[in-house]
């Protein structure tokens, strides 16, 4: 288990080192991630290097017993750099070099910058490689800039070449005819930049794929020279989802010894166990079991404009939660709050108030939990249900120009996992970018899948027809993946499936929803669709498309296709996803689970968050042990777990359960 957090002792003088390594004993430490913004501590000036100060604290952290998770810094360059190699500098949309001050300040397609970063990775491979403490790389921090500099350009170019082939093609995909926005030379085609009006969308799209295998070659390079010095030592990157991000981060896991994600939910209420639980299962999902927790926060959460304290027992839910999802620990940003810098009232392990502090002695006894915690396996993904993730898709309905600003692909992607989450569903995510194995999961929801090609419309199709059930939501199999549409009636690639065709979409405003005959709600989104095979299984019950179906179910080969028209809110899709589900066989993880307490499988463990300001008590159908307590459970008797605990039973021998 690797349990810490970053560590910056670059930020601290070395009388408070020795303080650290007894805290970290203390609270049952075992890794700490070491380096990530040192660059400037560990080349002062170009090419000449002070690792003294980094010996000092791997030799100290090692004789302690605490692991090293060691960082390569590239991801902020030192302020030497600026001014040797402004070309190193991004560039954004509006034509403006940024310069330093913040943090990744660089051009990831600029050759001096990859040469800088490739040199002060590879002294710290030769360096640190065999040192005794270091347990994993972790490169750079948080691939995600974004630059549109001409540097890029020419990669940009070169990129596309080889993705398209031809400029004919490019010009076809691209549809350029629009517009006459027609290439008749590669070196007319540059980054999306700032420009008149709406920019072309499948040029926008090409370059944020451009840009996520862009940043993996970066990444890529920094591997290899140091899997050359020691193959032994597994080597990651610290993945963050947000919209800005242009990483495809399903493709990057298969380049990655373990996947290692950021995770800072940013709601305060039940929302934040819910994001977390969605956060883990993609993880799990992208790690094909094999994951990391490498950053969360340990007390305060940003909320939107403020910031939150975690509630006691919190930081030990969430972090179990993580655990209980495959996670191979749980590590913090960060361990120290720092006095100053652009983050200092970032929460941290140690804060301002020192270790006399609630979140200290909670960090302290979660540190126990996870040391009486036996020897777990990955989480192996086990569920039978899974959503489908797509980043391209998530881009492209980013842009501009469609026909409701209301359409959230996270948010959709969010509220389907959140529907089998209330329900109590195991569930994995599978990704139709890649190439699709659907037959491990018996049922697969697709929400907002705008984007999808031939292969993967064959995969959900074979799915079906086999005997899979799967939930099709509104904006789905809308364009190939060059995103030009596929014509005939949405959801085109789906059609044939799912037994409908939708001639109309009818965006609603938000604040004017519609009820449906079966009591549900229609908010934001209504389709007028044509029954071709499917039956009706909800109608709009008001509004323009009074009496068309809404939500239809079609039997295809030995399989069933349902299609939702309309923008459901969370109590639709629960209801709806529970019913579907119970259909297809499909039962809870744990029945009898009271509203707000969460139960997870990992392994022969079973994990119970009880996410209530009030105690709970959960039957257990077979005898089980409560691994922090030592004492056993009989069948039938019910475990408690206090307001705002955690359970963790060992129920080897149970039959299997999901
Ligand atoms: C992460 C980042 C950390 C720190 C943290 C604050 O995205 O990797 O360095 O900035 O956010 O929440």
């Amino acid at each position: 288990m690797f349990y810490g957090g970053d560590y910056n002792p670059e930020q601290w003088p070395e009388e408070v080192w020795d303080d650290d390594v007894e805290l970290m004993r203390e609270a049952g430490v075992t890794a700490v991630t070491v380096g990530v913004f040192a660059w400037s501590h560990l080349e002062p000036e170009e090419g000449v290097y002070d690792f003294g100060w980094l010996d000092r604290v791997l030799d100290r952290l090692h004789a302690g017993g605490i692991g090293v998770v060691l960082a390569t810094p590239t991801a902020s360059p030192p302020p030497w750099f600026t001014l040797a190699h402004p070309a190193g500098l991004p560039v954004n949309a509006d034509g403006v070099r940024l310069t330093h001050g913040s943090r990744d300040t660089y051009c990831v397609s600029s050759r001096p910058y990859r040469a800088a970063a490739r040199r002060i990775a590879g002294e710290l491979g030769r360096r640190y490689a065999h040192h005794p403490a270091v347990a994993m790389w972790h490169v750079h921090n948080e691939y995600g800039t974004d630059c549109r500099c001409d540097l890029t350009a020419e990669a940009f170019r070169s990129w596309l070449a080889k993705r398209h082939g031809s400029l004919e093609a490019l010009n076809e995909a691209w549809t350029t005819a629009f517009w006459s926005q027609r290439y008749s030379d590669w070196a007319q085609i540059m980054p999306p930049r700032a420009t008149q009006y709406l920019p072309n969308p499948a040029q926008v799209l090409d370059f944020r794929r451009f840009l996520s295998d862009e940043m993996l070659g970066a990444f890529v390079e920094q591997r290899d020279l140091l899997r050359s010095v020691n193959p032994s030592i597994p080597i990651t990157t610290n993945f963050v989802q947000g919209g800005w991000v242009s990483v495809d981060h399903a493709r990057w896991a298969a380049e990655v010894d373990i996947v290692a994600v950021d995770h800072y939910p940013d709601s305060a209420d039940i929302a934040a166990e819910e994001e977390t639980a969605f956060a883990g299962d993609l993880a799990r999902s992208w790690g094909g079991g094999r994951w990391l927790l490498m950053e969360t926060a340990p007390n305060l959460i940003y909320t939107r404009g403020r910031m939150h304290a975690k509630e006691p027992g919190r930081m030990t839910r969430h972090s179990l939660g993580y655990v209980a999802r495959g996670s191979a620990g749980a590590m913090y940003f960060q361990w120290r709050q720092p006095l100053g810098g652009a983050e200092l009232f970032h929460s941290a392990m140690v804060p301002h108030a020192g270790p006399d502090s609630p979140v200290f002695r909670e960090a302290t006894s979660l540190g126990r939990i996870l040391a009486a915690l036996p020897g777990l396996d990955a989480g192996s993904p086990a569920a039978e249900v899974a959503v489908t993730w797509d980043a391209p898709s998530w881009w492209a309905l980013q842009g501009a120009g469609l026909p409701s600003a209301g359409i959230d692909y996270l948010a959709a992607v969010r509220q389907a996992h959140r529907a089998l989450y209330r329900a109590g569903v195991a569930t994995d995510f599978v990704f139709p970018g890649l190439p699709l194995d659907l037959a491990r999961h018996r049922m697969v929801v697709v929400p907002h899948l705008y984007l999808v090609s031939a292969e993967a419309a064959a995969a959900f199709r074979d799915f079906v027809a086999s005997g899979g059930t799967l939930v099709l939501g509104p904006l789905s199999g809308i364009a190939e993946p060059s995103a030009r549409v596929l014509p005939g009636g949405y959801p085109a690639a789906f059609r044939e499936i799912s037994g409908v065709r939708v001639t109309e979409w009818h965006p609603l405003d938000p604040a004017s929803p519609v009820t449906l005959d079966d009591g549900g709600t229609a908010r934001g989104w209504s389709e007028r669709v044509e029954l071709t095979g499917a039956t009706a299984r909800a109608r709009y019950a008001g509004g323009v498309l009074a009496g068309e179906p809404a939500i239809t179910r079609h039997d295809f080969g030995d399989g069933t296709c349902w299609y939702v028209s309309a923008g459901l809110d969370d109590d639709g899709w629960e209801r709806l996803l529970r019913a579907v589900a119970a259909e297809a066989g499909i039962s809870a993880v744990l029945e009898g689970v009271p509203p707000g307490v969460e139960a997870v499988r990992r392994g022969p463990l079973l994990f119970l968050l009880n996410h209530n300001p009030s105690a709970v008590t959960v039957p257990l159908p077979e005898p089980a042990v409560d691994v922090l307590t030592g004492s056993s459970v009989a069948a039938g008797a019910a475990v408690g777990v206090a307001a705002g605990g955690v359970a963790i039973l060992d129920c080897q021998g149970w039959k299997a359960r999901r």
